[in-house]
């Protein structure tokens, strides 16, 4: 093989590699990397049911939990949240039991929400990111962590937090 053929041989191996490497989403929007330690053992906030047939259900629906850091709890108060201030959004299906109840499922996904005015800027001051269950790597691309901060940012006057706080 002349060495241009051999060359020719590697890009078309290498293009045909790139697909895989472009189904990883390629975010260039700062997000938490990781999932809050120990967040189970934060505040419970409250709870919630998406049920099937709702508009939400695809991204959202099952029963979830919303759980709060100190410096966040503080937030829930006056709507101004502090840098450090974590939200998690713990979703799980539903399940069916024998009596006709509704038991929690096994988990969908985690989303988290890190405040970090300056290093989450481009995103209202929140950081975003959401993980499979099973999974320590965040999933979201540029655009669906974009779609977070627009929706989330339609609360601006409760500091883009959606949940409140009731005793
Ligand atoms: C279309 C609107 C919408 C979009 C898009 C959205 N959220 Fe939310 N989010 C909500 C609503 C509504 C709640 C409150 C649910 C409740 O009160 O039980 C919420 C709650 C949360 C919470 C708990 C704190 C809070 O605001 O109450 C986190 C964390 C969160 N979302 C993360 C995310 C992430 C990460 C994404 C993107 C993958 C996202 N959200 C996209 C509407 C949205």
């Amino acid at each position: 093989m002349r060495a241009d053929t051999r060359l020719f041989a590697w890009v078309l191996a290498a293009a045909a590699a790139l697909p895989a490497l472009a189904a990883a989403p390629e975010s260039k929007l700062p997000g938490p990397a990781e999932i809050p330690a120990g967040y189970r053992h934060w505040t419970h906030v409250k709870s919630g049911l998406i049920p099937p047939g709702h508009a939400a259900y695809a991204s959202f629906g099952g029963l979830h939990h919303i759980y709060a850091n100190d410096r966040a709890l503080a937030g829930y108060r006056d709507g101004r949240y502090a840098d450090g201030a974590v939200l998690v959004y713990d979703l799980f299906d539903t399940r069916d039991t024998a009596d006709g109840s509704l038991d929690q499922g096994p988990r969908r996904h985690i989303d988290v929400m890190v405040r970090d005015a300056r290093r989450y800027a481009a995103t209202g001051g929140w950081g975003y990111a959401e993980f499979a269950a099973g999974d320590t790597r965040d999933r979201l691309s540029d655009r669906q962590r974009n779609g977070c901060a627009a929706c989330h940012r339609s609360r601006e006057a409760q500091g883009q937090v959606f949940s409140e706080w009731k005793d």
